[in-house]
């Protein structure tokens, strides 16, 4: 069976045709990913507009399904399902890709599967890698969320942790901001900091030992929280007056890097630890981090648990990897409603 996968929850309009291969230990493959990124949109502001954005997603929506079908050489009779984002997200963008989801299915006569953003992102692990080990801990970092998850079942994701300020990718455009160095910050501070010191700057790491008053359940000590660091360096180019040499950006983000990389891996693998895992995985656009990817595979086989990362492509928002959560979720036999609304809040286990 193949599914049309559609992702619009913030500032990439994509869609895929994802195929199942009859093959367990590998079940996706790719037909199409096709993305029109709205990045050079909101370069121009400093980050994303949300009002652009869902605009934007009008506009490319119809060409870029159009273009994943004729690059899968798939028409809508060849298709079992439509997959969409549901949340969570920005809710305009949302709102786009879930309504031509909807119209989309009804006219084809085809069910609808509701897809959430992160199960999208740790399932592209397995349209990469196949099957993983399980159970695994898996690290989901972008530019809005920050969690660990324990996948024990195909298809079960148990939240075991999430930051408790901001998402690790959003430090990263905030640093990369008060640097004066663009939006997104991710990728331009990662080829910084290559030609940085990263022991020039002491910034603090920050560890937390309590529960978080909003998710006592959780007991707290696997928690992210970038905030500190981020004020840390917003202190240290006010110290210097904005006045940092080429040398200096690049020895800010290199220490900034090391200290980011340093709190994902450490939690990643205490976690893994705790819960006996048989594999770990990051996924999610901050995945594409050079020294994110170098430092997990080495840690994973020194601890000989296997690590698995996506591809460069798959680790930022693609409805590839909608669809493979889709399809996931077809399997079990979850289909969504014809009244399916976004839901920028949505929760997932
Ligand atoms: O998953 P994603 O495409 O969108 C969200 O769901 O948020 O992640 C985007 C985030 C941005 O914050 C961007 O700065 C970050 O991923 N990012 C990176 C790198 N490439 C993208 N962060 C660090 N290093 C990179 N190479
Ligand atoms: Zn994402």
């Amino acid at each position: 069976m193949r599914i049309l996968g559609i992702e619009t929850s913030c500032d990439e309009t994509s869609a895929a045709v994802v195929e199942e291969t009859g093959d367990a230990a590998k079940p996706w493959a790719i037909r199409s990913n096709v993305i029109a990124s709205q990045v050079p949109i909101h370069r121009e502001w400093g980050g994303v507009v949300p009002e652009l954005a869902s605009r934007q997603h009008i506009r490319d929506i119809c060409g870029v399904v159009e273009r994943a079908l004729a690059a899968a050489e798939t028409t809508w009779r060849d298709l079992g399902a439509v997959a969409v984002t549901q949340g969570p997200g920005l809710v305009g963008s949302l709102l786009v890709g879930v309504s031509f989801a909807k119209a989309a299915a009804a006219a084809a006569g085809l069910p609808l599967v509701a897809v959430h953003h992160l199960a999208g992102h740790i399932e592209s692990l397995v349209l990469q890698n196949g099957e993983l080990p399980l159970p695994s801990v898996i690290l989901v970092v972008s530019g809005g969320h920050t969690s660990l998850y324990l996948v024990e079942r195909p298809g079960s994701y148990q939240t075991l942790s999430r930051t408790r300020d901001d998402a690790a990718g959003e430090a990263y455009d905030k640093v990369a901001k008060l640097l004066g160095l663009g939006y997104p910050g991710g990728p331009v501070i990662d080829r910084l900091a290559a030609s940085g010191n990263d022991r020039a700057i002491a910034l603090p790491t920050t560890r937390l030992t309590h529960a978080d008053r909003n998710a006592p359940e959780l007991k707290g000590d696997l928690d992210f929280s970038f905030s500190g660091l981020k004020t840390a360096v917003l202190r240290h180019v006010r110290a210097h007056e904005g006045a940092l040499s080429d040398q200096e950006i690049a020895d800010v983000a290199a220490s900034f890097q090391r200290v980011v990389v340093s709190a994902l891996i450490e939690r990643l693998f205490v976690a893994a630890r705790r819960y006996g895992a048989k594999s770990v995985g990051i996924a999610g656009g901050v995945s594409a981090n050079s020294r994110l990817r170098a430092e997990l595979m080495d840690r994973g086989e020194r601890r000989e648990v296997p690590a698995f990362l996506p591809s460069l492509s798959l680790s930022t928002d693609n409805a590839a990897m909608i669809a493979a959560a889709g399809l996931r979720r077809f399997r079990a036999g979850v289909t969504a409603p014809a009244d399916l609304n976004a839901d920028p809040a949505l929760s997932l286990g």
